[in-house]
């Protein structure tokens, strides 16, 4: 049976970018429709300084609340040292560090250089960690708003750097500038680099190709995506950065072509409903939730 792993990033890709700060109750109910509906891992949130992204500043207690959620694995980002040591507190299970191949991207971003950046997830998996998972997700993977073109030799070059010290490695499509074919040929590059701790793939749907850049993964080997429901998302230090994939649409493209999800697309659509009701003004995208479901539509076995 085929099979593909789904992480729901929209409470922290989504959210961080919104124009509209959701409750923290109203996340909560959120997270427990997400895990309901099948989601067995989250990116909640993100430990930055609260004042750089006010939607954030309730991270932790969004981390203690997504723990209790039965079989949830609970992600959230760090920026830094600091944003790692708070997660650690906090209990996530996985910490996912943003590391830009773009210089300009990353200096605006985290105010480092890639290799600087390098240096501090270094920092951080060097500090004791038990249990808990660390990732690096080499963002503007496939070509940045600011730098323009970015080579793919630093991509390759980044992974490898970080899979000497991480648990796996991702690569990130920021701001929706990748094509399928050089999608396949940035992961074959970068899994002949570092084999299996390349995990994952984060698509942005800016241009319209996130369904068929994240086809081209799953072509290339890859089981696990980000995405993120309602199609929320963007960095807002990436200038141009829109949402994520869009997890109706992902889910229904996989499982519609016989690979299990693991998710209930009538109950992913229940998800939604909450989460547009509680931020009614703020767009949202999709195919799926305006079409349903067609008629005789069957999930994967
Ligand atoms: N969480 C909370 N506070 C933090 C922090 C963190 N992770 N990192 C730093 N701070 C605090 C410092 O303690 C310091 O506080 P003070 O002014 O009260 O002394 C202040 O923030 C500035 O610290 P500094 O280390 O100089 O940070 P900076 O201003 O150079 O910013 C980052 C660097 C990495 C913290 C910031 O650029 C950032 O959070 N970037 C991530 C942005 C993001 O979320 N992007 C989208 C996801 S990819
Ligand atoms: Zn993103």
């Amino acid at each position: 049976m085929s099979r593909v792993h789904i992480c729901e990033v929209g409470p922290r890709d989504g959210l961080q970018n919104a124009k509209h700060l959701m409750p923290t109750a109203a996340k909560k109910a959120w997270l427990r429709a997400l895990a309901d509906a099948g989601l067995t891992e989250i990116e909640v949130g993100s430990f930055v300084p609260p004042k750089l992204i006010p939607a954030m500043a309730d991270t932790a207690e969004i981390v203690a609340f997504a723990r209790t959620l039965p079989g949830l694995k609970v992600v959230a980002l760090a920026p830094n040292l600091k944003g790692f040591q708070r997660a650690l507190e906090a209990g996530a299970h996985k910490v996912t560090f943003p590391v830009s191949a773009s210089r300009q991207h990353s200096e605006s971003n985290v105010r480092m250089s890639p290799q600087q950046m390098v240096e501090e997830v270094r920092k951080c998996a060097e500090l004791p960690h038990a249990g808990v998972e660390i990732e690096g997700a080499v963002s503007t993977a496939f070509g940045c708003t600011m730098q323009g073109v970015v080579p793919e030799e630093d991509v390759v070059q980044i992974a490898t750097a970080l899979a000497e010290f991480c648990d796996g490695v991702a690569l990130a499509d920021t701001v929706g500038y990748a094509n399928p074919a050089q999608v396949r040929r940035l992961f074959r590059r970068v899994r002949e680099a570092i084999g299996n701790k390349l995990d994952g793939a984060h698509f942005h749907d800016t241009r319209g190709l996130g369904l068929a850049n994240a086809l081209a993964a799953y072509e290339e080997g890859v089981r696990a995506f980000d995405s993120s429901l309602g199609g929320l998302g963007g960095c807002p230090f990436a200038p141009g950065a829109s949402g994520n994939v869009i997890t109706e649409d992902l889910v229904f493209m996989f499982e519609s072509m016989g690979v299990t999800t693991g998710i209930d697309l009538d109950k992913l659509f229940a998800a939604r409903s909450l989460m547009t009701s509680a931020i009614p003004d703020e767009p949202v995208y999709g195919h799926m939730a305006l079409a349903g479901l067609p008629k005789g539509f069957r999930a994967a076995a």
